[in-house]
């Protein structure tokens, strides 16, 4: 009998490790609106663009946002690669842009991504 709990035991550690690497969106959705809030929303041009729908969509085309020129002539489409160095540091990634907020944990880039992918339905 207590072989075949501490088999079931090892067997449930042995399926965590890859549950765990995965993007998580739901924490994702936390880290957002603990840290982008300040300046975007989801459906309204702010201090930012809107992210509704921006992966998956070419950088600087939000309507009606005031984009810095370097923004709206960089070019990138957004997608896990371009919003990860973005997010990794905007002005880096794009010279001249004017996003002064990076965040500096790739799983927590990762996270957040997941989350712009989920409210982007793609
Ligand atoms: C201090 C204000 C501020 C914070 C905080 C901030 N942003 Fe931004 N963000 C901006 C501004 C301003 C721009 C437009 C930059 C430009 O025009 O060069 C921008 C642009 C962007 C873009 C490009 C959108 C497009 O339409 O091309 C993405 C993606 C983005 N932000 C994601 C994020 C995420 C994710 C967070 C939270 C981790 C975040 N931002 C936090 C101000 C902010």
């Amino acid at each position: 009998m207590s072989r075949l709990i501490a088999g079931a035991i090892a067997a449930s550690m042995a399926l965590a490790p890859s549950l765990a690497s995965a993007a998580d969106a739901a924490r994702g959705k936390e880290l957002w609106e603990a840290r982008c809030t300040g300046c975007h929303s989801l459906d309204a041009n702010r201090v930012g663009p809107l992210h509704k729908g921006v992966f998956g969509r070419e950088a600087g085309t939000a309507p009606g946002f005031s984009y810095s020129p370097a923004l709206k002539n960089a070019g990138p489409t957004w997608g896990e690669t371009t919003l990860d160095k973005w997010l990794a540091g905007p002005s880096q990634f794009v010279p001249g842009s004017r996003m002064g907020f990076s965040v500096g944990e790739a799983t927590d880039r990762g996270d957040i991504i997941a989350y712009l992918k989920s409210v982007s339905g793609r």
